[in-house]
C-alpha cells in the first residue's frame, strides 16, 4: 500500500559537493532539483502528505554564507514552484518556528499558503527552523495554562503538525541513521528507511525503493 504520509530527512548535500570538489552550496543547489523530482514522484504516486526537513533549529550553527545561500535557494524554489503547485493541486504548509525565518521568505510562504489553501492533492509541508524539542516546548507553553479534558488531544493540537497524520514512513538519505530532532513525537510508529544515496541523487527511483521496502513491513502498533 502507498503510504499516506512520507517524511524525508534530506541529507548529504555537502558530501555530494565535496566528492566533486565543489563548494557545499553547489550540493544544496543540486539538492533543490532533487526536491522537485521527489515532489513530482510523490504526486504521481498519489501520496497525500509529503514532509521535507529543510532547515533545523540546529542548522543555525552553520556559516552565515551557507545559511544565506540556503534561504536564497528556498526563495527561488518557492517562486519557481508556485505555478506548478497551483496547476497540480499541491497545497503548501510549514512546520517549525517560521517567525525565526527571514521576512522575505515568510512573506512568500504566506502568499503561496493562501493561494494553495483550497487545493486537495498533495500537501507539501516544509520543516523550516524546525526542531522537535522546540516544537514540544512551544506546545507545552501553549497548553500549560489550560486544564484540558483530553490532554493528549490538546497537546497534539498544540504541535505544529496539528491536523496532519503521523508519518507512515521516515526516509533519511546519505547513510546517517538518526532522526536529528525531526518529528520525535510523531515518529512513534513510523517505519524508518535509510539509504546511502546522497540527497542530490534522490528522485523517483529512490522513492520507489523506499515504498517497496515499506510495502514489506508488518506494522503492528503494539498489537499482533
Ligand atoms: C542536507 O545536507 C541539507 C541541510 C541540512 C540543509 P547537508 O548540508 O547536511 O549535507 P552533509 O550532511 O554535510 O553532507
Ligand atoms: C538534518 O540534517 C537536518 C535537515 C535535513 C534539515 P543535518 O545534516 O543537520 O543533521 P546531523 O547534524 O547530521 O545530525
Ligand atoms: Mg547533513
Amino acid at each position: 500500500m502507498t503510504p499516506s504520509h512520507i517524511a524525508i530527512i534530506m541529507d548529504g548535500n555537502g558530501r555530494w559537493a565535496e566528492k566533486r570538489s565543489l563548494p557545499r552550496v553547489k550540493g544544496h543547489a543540486a539538492g533543490a532539483e532533487a526536491v522537485r523530482r521527489t515532489v513530482e514522484a510523490c504526486r504521481e504516486m498519489g501520496v497525500k502528505w509529503l514532509t521535507l526537513y529543510a532547515f533545523s533549529t540546529e542548522n543555525w550553527k552553520r556559516s552565515k554564507t551557507e545559511i544565506n545561500f540556503l534561504f536564497s535557494l528556498l526563495g527561488k524554489f518557492l517562486e519557481g514552484e508556485k505555478a506548478n503547485m497551483l496547476k497540480n493541486g499541491i497545497r503548501l504548509n510549514t512546520i517549525g518556528d517560521i517567525s525565526g525565518m527571514p521576512d522575505n521568505i515568510v512573506k512568500k510562504i504566506r502568499a503561496i499558503q493562501k493561494a494553495t489553501a483550497p487545493l486537495s492533492g498533495l500537501t507539501l509541508t516544509l520543516a523550516l527552523n524546525y526542531g522537535s524539542r522546540d516544537e514540544i516546548i512551544r506546545a507545552v507553553k501553549k497548553i500549560s495554562s489550560s486544564k484540558p479534558a483530553d490532554t493528549q488531544k490538546a497537546f497534539e493540537d498544540a504541535l505544529d503538525t496539528k491536523g496532519m497524520p503521523d508519518p507512515d514512513i521516515i526516509i533519511r538519505s546519505s547513510g546517517e541513521m538518526r532522526l536529528s530532532n525531526f518529528l520525535l513525537y510523531q515518529a512513534a510508529y513510523s517505519e524508518l528507511y535509510f539509504t546511502d544515496t546522497l540527497w542530490p541523487d534522490f528522485g523517483k527511483k529512490e522513492i520507489e525503493k523506499a515504498l517497496a521496502s515499506y510495502a514489506s513491513r508488518d506494522r503492528r502498533f503494539g498489537g499482533y
